[in-house]
């Protein structure tokens, strides 16, 4: 039921009038009730005050923009961008498998920008970036900041502007600076990094133009279908009076940050929820944006269903949260292992291991029995529903100042006094050999298992190799990891440039009550938890925020710190803790860093913090072992375009798949960003309309290459039809783009199938 304000404040002047000629009536002919009428008249008189107050309120929410802009109290800004790098020969990002490189897309990744300054006093203000990448990193963040500051000096700088990655593992990898990421994507990709910063400037410049006077509020709901812990054996290694205090080994809540402009139309959000982007496994080789772009997917389609994917004004970000020891994989990790007597029995828990190796273990999602994909669509579908919840149900308003902090910190050796005061220090980076078992969303290779904190020396033949790949340990190295058994020493390993970071972002943005914890890592469930509520406390035991503040983390955001396990879960080292490259104070640094930072949210507060010193650029000493395209031809007697495999004659319905296999060109000669690779055509009154673009989930876009001497090549797009799509002629468009091997010309091209029919 849609009341509009005016409606309402005539609603309320009726009821006024009614009221006031009953008590008149009342007054007129009942002299022998004068108790009720006493009573009444007091009655009434609150009444008709709070009716007073009532209209005067109306009048001001209804009023013009001078009064309007004291509610309205933030300028609020939303944009999106198309970061989509090369989706074949191209190494794909989370799962560090060399093998798994990618042929295609299904979803383009974007980035989403959201703007909040302080109307009062709008230099004050923060740009928040979610990215549908793996994870934030250095190189591509400083990029980005140096454009974007370049572009609005005096706005945005390093302290307000926030990159955090989705986490997804379905994206186009080798953007980031550090090399151990880089290692399975055989260097850095320019490709990959360039088209992130430039989407990402895109969108901040949207974002930038859309700023207009607007409110927050803020909501929070359960999530029960979406997450389990995959290391619920490390979990259980957190002190049990602690674990008591929580219903779940995984956070349920999910919080959401709506963005209203000044009459209460919902512009989008933020959404925050841990759930890794791992719902696409390990063997998929389409681009995609697991299920939180998929969430972002079904929730700006429901709002703006004939805006084409990436194009809708409304911008729904669902943003990663403490998302360590979560998975999607929500029916639990089993074995696959035909022929042996464990074949799909649960994995044995410790070690996630199915005949004492990692390799065949592997969590199923929801929809297993169908595809990853399914289960891509229902946990990104059980995400949407959730911001839905929250959108239509009740939120409290945010108000107040909007600021942000920053500081790099050094993680080498670092000391600091724990809460008891106790002396402790962290250590150069470092990953135990567990990390190399992998996890349960994407097993680990060779003999290594998960859970593995021995000091036993371990296999004589990974004793030499380590020491061959990566600096020795010295003891002080040693002993300071402890209890990990040091795999990669990869904070003393400094050719051909760094492997990891020694130093880290560390970021905070405060908009009214709601503070957000920018993370440089993956943390996991307790540590979250315990990071959340130090510096929720710190935040009102420092009078910067009243009781109703409320903090939520975001990450990994910034630099990859890899991932944060508490003490005890680093003690049993799984993979979580493996990766936990600091050592295992490695959270008790953050919240003491975290909370020393809190006085520069204060309403009043000015200046910056000290800080270390901010990490050397590594991109310009960046290797890369990758080939360009050389060039692209067509078999004898073809031409580019032309359709090779066609669609069918027989009419097609709901459900089925509909394929077009095109003489094709390398992709990679130009992203197309904020374009597609194909089309869905419909015929409408003699003319061709798209209704889908290589974006859509039920389309995808494959592309092979035939003869890599001749420059041969075939593009294949597919468009499974949905539910509801209506009866008529379609057909599909393909939009290439091919390399004249001589002088290197990329000309564009386009070619139809022939037209179908669903019936
Ligand atoms: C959800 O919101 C309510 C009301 O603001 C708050 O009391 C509660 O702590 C929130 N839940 C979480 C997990 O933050
Ligand atoms: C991909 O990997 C999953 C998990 O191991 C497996 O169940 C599925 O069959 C694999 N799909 C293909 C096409 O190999
Ligand atoms: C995106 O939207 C703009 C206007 O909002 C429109 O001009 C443009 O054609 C749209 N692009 C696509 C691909 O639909
Ligand atoms: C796994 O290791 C245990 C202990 O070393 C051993 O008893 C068992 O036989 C092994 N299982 C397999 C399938 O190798
Ligand atoms: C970080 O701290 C370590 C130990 O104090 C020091 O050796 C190193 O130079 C510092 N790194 C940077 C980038 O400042
Ligand atoms: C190693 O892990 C086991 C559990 O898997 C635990 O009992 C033991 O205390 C851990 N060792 C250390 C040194 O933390």
């Amino acid at each position: 039921m849609l009341i509009t304000r005016r409606a309402a404040a005539e609603g309320l002047i009726l009821f006024g009038a009614v009221a006031f000629t009953l008590y008149m009536t009342l007054c007129a002919h009942a002299q022998d009730l004068q108790p009720l009428r006493n009573a009444m008249a007091t009655k009434f008189n609150r009444v008709v005050q709070a009716f007073v107050q009532s209209v005067a309120l109306f009048a001001l929410w209804s009023g013009d923009g001078a009064i309007r802009g004291a509610e309205a109290q933030y300028l609020l800004g939303l944009g999106t961008g198309d970061i989509t790098g090369p989706v074949v020969e191209t190494n794909m990002m989370g799962y560090a498998s060399l093998a798994q490189t990618d042929t295609g897309l299904h979803m383009r990744q974007r980035s989403r920008a959201f703007i909040v300054a302080d109307a009062s006093n709008p230099s004050s203000r923060i740009l928040f970036i979610n990215s549908d990448i793996a994870m934030g990193d250095t190189g591509i963040r400083r990029s980005i900041v140096s454009a974007v500051s370049a572009k609005y000096p005096g706005l945005y700088d390093n302290s307000n502007i926030a990159l955090v990655g989705t986490h997804q593992h379905s994206g186009v990898g080798g953007y980031l600076e550090n090399l151990l990421p880089q290692l399975t994507a055989l260097g850095y990709v320019k490709e990959t990094a360039d088209a992130i910063v430039q989407g990402t400037v895109l969108a901040v410049e949207r974002a930038h133009s859309s700023l207009a006077p607007g409110k927050l509020s803020l909501g929070n709901t359960t999530v029960l279908n979406a997450n389990i812990n995959r290391s619920p054996s490390a979990y259980l290694a957190n002190p049990a009076a602690e674990r008591a205090q929580y219903q779940y080994d995984q956070d349920k809540d999910m919080t959401l940050l709506r963005f209203d402009d000044a009459n209460g139309n919902s512009r989008g959000f933020l959404n925050f929820f841990a759930v890794h982007g791992t719902s696409l496994y390990e063997n998929n080789t389409l681009v995609s944006t697991d299920n939180k772009g998929m969430a972002a997917y079904l929730y700006e389609s429901m709002v703006e269903p004939n805006s084409m994917p990436g194009n809708a004004t409304f911008v729904a970000g669902f943003v990663q949260s403490n998302v360590g020891d979560t998975s999607p994989n929500t029916l639990g990790a089993f074995c696959e292992s035909p022929g042996k007597p464990w074949d799909g029995q649960p994995c044995e828990v410790e070690h996630s291991t199915c005949g004492n190796k990692t390799q065949d273990c592997h969590g199923r999602g929801p929809g297993f029995q169908i595809s990853c994909f399914e289960s891509n669509r229902i946990i990104g579908n059980a995400q949407f529903e959730g911001a839905k919840t929250i959108m239509n149900g009740g939120r409290v308003p945010v108000s107040g100042p909007v600021k942000s902090v920053h500081a790099y910190m050094n993680m080498s050796f670092r000391s600091f006094n724990l809460p008891d005061g106790t002396k402790a220090q962290t250590c150069p980076p470092a990953m135990g050999y567990s990390f190399a078992g992998g996890t349960t969303d994407g097993p680990g290779a060779f003999d290594f298992i998960q859970g593995d904190n021995s000091s036993h020396p371990q296999n004589p033949f990974w004793e030499i190799v380590k020491n061959a790949v990566t600096s020795p340990a010295p003891p002080e190295q040693v002993a300071c990891q402890q209890p990990k058994p040091i795999l990669l020493n990869t904070g003393y390993t400094h050719t051909p440039y760094e492997w990891q970071p020694n130093t880290v972002d560390v970021q905070m943005l405060r908009v009214g009550q709601f503070v957000m914890l920018i993370m440089p890592g993956e943390l996991t469930t307790m540590s979250g938890r315990r990071m959340r509520n130090a510096l929720r406390n710190a935040l009102i035991a420092q009078k910067v925020i009243g009781n109703d503040a409320y903090v939520v983390i975001a990450g990994p955001a910034n630099t990859y710190g890899h991932y944060v396990a508490t003490k005890e879960e680093y003690g049993v080292q799984r993979y979580e803790g493996a990766s936990t490259l600091f050592g295992q104070y490695t959270l008790d640094a953050y919240i003491d860093r975290y909370t020393q930072l809190v006085p520069y949210l204060a309403p009043t507060a000015t200046g910056t913090p000290s800080s270390d010193a901010a990490p050397a650029e590594q991109t310009s000493k960046a290797m890369s072992l990758r080939t360009g395209v050389v060039l692209d031809n067509t078999p004898i007697g073809k031409k580019f375009g032309q359709i090779s495999t066609d669609v069918s004659k027989t009419p097609y319905k709901a459900g089925q798949k509909v394929a077009a296999s095109f003489v094709g060109a390398c992709p990679r000669n130009n992203l197309r960003l904020e374009g597609t690779f194909m089309t869905v055509d419909q015929q409408i009154n003699g003319g061709w309309k798209t209704v889908r673009t290589d974006s859509h989930d039920s389309t995808i876009f494959e592309w092979k290459r035939d003869n890599l001497v001749l420059g041969y090549s075939t593009s294949t797009l597919s468009w499974t039809i949905e539910d509801g799509t209506p009866a008529g002629t379609y057909r599909l468009t393909y939009y290439g783009d091919w390399k004249n091997g001589l002088g290197g010309k990329i000309t564009a091209f386009t070619s139809s199938s022939s037209s179908f029919t669903v019936a």
